[in-house]
């Protein structure tokens, strides 16, 4: 089968209404209007990372990370913090998307390093997993989410509006988030010492 007949037809999979979730592994969220009885299975499903999961999530990032849309990270530095990662794993086995979400402060949370593997993109892995880390975020007791993208479009879809600036960060919040070591929340701040990372993206954020 061709990429473009393989697409579609994940396309079509992943539309098939899910069956009740499960507590760790939940079947992918397909929306209500892509409804279709050809399929009796979905073909992801999402769940917690795992440490076996790193590698593979290393190698969809390089490419990704090569072309600066994904801040460059040590292979450690996903170790550590894989308890903020999700993953859609594929029902052949196949981790085909990641994303994970970091808190910053009592409020504030950002998704991050959020992708779906190339041969999987536009089939509801980017978005399920998205939900999956504003569900995180709720739970967390999150009430807004930050993301710094080129993808505006797909953000703006789920919700999210562009930053004007350092809106709603009250100065004392503000001067304790400037004494953090995350590029992240450096990046929300809009420090000059990360600008040359953020170049061409856009600042967003939801309000959950
Ligand atoms: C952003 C990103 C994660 C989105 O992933 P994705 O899996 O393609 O996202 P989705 O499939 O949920 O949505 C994308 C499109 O597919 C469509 N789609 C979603 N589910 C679908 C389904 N079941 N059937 C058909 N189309 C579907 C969506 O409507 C959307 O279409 P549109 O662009 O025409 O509106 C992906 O583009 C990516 O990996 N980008 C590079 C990394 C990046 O920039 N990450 C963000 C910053 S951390």
């Amino acid at each position: 089968m061709n990429r473009a007949g393989l697409v579609a037809d994940r396309r079509l999979a992943v539309m098939t209404p899910p069956a009740a979730p499960q507590p760790e592994t939940h079947l992918s969220e397909p929306p209500a209007d892509r409804s279709t009885a050809e399929s009796s299975r979905p073909r992801f499903v999402l769940r917690r990372a795992r440490t076996p999961d790193v590698r593979r999530i290393l190698d969809l990032a390089r490419p990704l990370v090569e072309r600066r849309v994904l801040v460059a990270k040590e292979a450690v530095s996903y170790y550590e913090s894989l308890q903020e990662f999700h993953v859609a794993e594929s029902d052949g086995g196949d981790v085909v998307g990641f994303g994970a979400l970091h808190v910053m402060w009592e409020d504030l949370a950002e998704v991050r390093t959020l992708a779906a593997a190339e041969d999987w993109l536009g089939t509801g892995v980017g978005g399920a997993l998205l939900h999956r880390l504003l569900d995180d975020a709720r739970e967390l007791g999150v009430s807004r989410v930050f993301c710094l993208t080129f993808e505006v479009e797909f953000f703006t879809r789920h919700g999210f509006r562009i930053m004007e600036n350092q809106e709603q960060v009250d100065p004392e919040v503000y001067s304790e988030l400037l004494r953090s070591q995350d590029e992240g929340v450096a990046e929300f701040l809009d420090l000059a010492r990360v600008k040359p990372n953020t170049l061409g993206n856009t600042r967003m954020i939801i309000d959950l």
